[in-house]
């Protein structure tokens, strides 16, 4: 089966030389790139509306405990990842499509000395291929966006989570006023973006085998800087975007303003068993 346009997902969120311009910008900002802490780096990789604080808020609602075995889809550089390891004792596997970010991550894994924590891995949502012990998280922030077939993408989320496992999701979705306006952070035009509205996410995730145990709607609380010129240049969107940050800070805004794009962090359980299967008979 076939899945996500790896070429296509590299060119747009790709770069070359990555580590050195994340160490070369965060020593600019006055950090000791020798002795970095998930603080320091957090401008640099935690790549989501609201940064390293919606990452914690997230792992909040989920209760993640020491201990536990997380999937982390399309976790590019990793700083959630290493949130996750290094705050809540978490012990995560990496998975992301670009392979700039999965070389990147590594190091900066290796870097902070947490490479017990969390492994890195090139992979395709759509395609997971992440062994046979299930996992008790499957964690994924902002990530869905440039995939179009959803029922595929949480029907393999299901599959890899054991049953009373927690799918746990930060993700941009479609507001009740549309169209979005571009350019946004992961498209240049509605051909790369494919949002649906929370009520139709909830549903097919639903559908797909999970019941939700917390749906918020975080659209202010997480809310991006308020203009391009509040965002340092060490922060990741600076350095993955450049100058073309500047508009997609512009249309975020108005997006967000307008409701065209709303922002929603979810927990749910997978069901023991698919939502579509019958009931189990009962004997006499
Ligand atoms: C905005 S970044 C978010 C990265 C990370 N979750 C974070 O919050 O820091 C979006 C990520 O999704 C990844 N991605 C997009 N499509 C993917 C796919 N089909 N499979 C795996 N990763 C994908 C990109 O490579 C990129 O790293």
């Amino acid at each position: 089966m076939s899945g996500s346009d790896a070429p296509a997902t590299n060119a747009y969120w790709g770069r070359g030389g990555l580590e050195e311009k994340i160490l070369d910008a965060l020593a600019a900002a006055g950090k000791n790139v020798d002795a970095l802490t998930i603080d320091d780096l957090a401008p640099a990789d935690q790549f989501h509306g609201g940064g390293k604080g919606a990452t914690e808020r997230l792992a909040r609602l989920a209760g993640l405990k020491p201990g536990t075995r997380v999937l982390d889809v399309g976790g590019g550089l990793g700083g959630p990842a290493r949130t996750l390891a290094g705050q809540f004792g978490c012990r995560v596997t990496v998975v992301d499509l670009t392979e700039a970010y999965v070389r990147t991550g590594a190091a900066l894994t290796a870097r902070l000395g947490l490479a017990d924590g969390v492994t890195h891995r090139v992979g395709d949502a759509l395609a997971l291929d992440v062994g046979a012990e299930p996992f008790d998280v499957l964690w994924t922030q902002n990530s869905g966006m440039n995939i179009a077939d959803k029922e595929r993408l949480y029907a393999g989320f299901a599959r890899v989570l054991r049953p009373g496992g927690l799918l746990v999701i930060q993700e941009p979705m479609a507001g009740p006023v549309q169209p979005v306006v571009f350019p946004v952070m992961w498209a240049r035009d509605a051909r790369a973006s494919f949002l649906r509205a929370p009520d139709a996410m909830r549903a097919l995730i639903e559908a797909a085998g999970f019941q939700a145990r917390a749906w918020e709607d975080v659209t202010d609380e997480i809310a991006g800087p308020g203009s391009a010129a509040a965002i340092p240049a060490h922060s990741v969107q600076r350095i993955i975007m450049g100058e073309a940050l500047d508009a997609i800070v512009r249309a975020g805004q108005q997006n967000r303003a307008e409701r065209r794009i709303v922002m929603t962090q979810a927990v749910l359980e997978r069901r023991a068993a698919p939502a579509s299967a019958p009931p189990p008979r009962t004997s006499g």
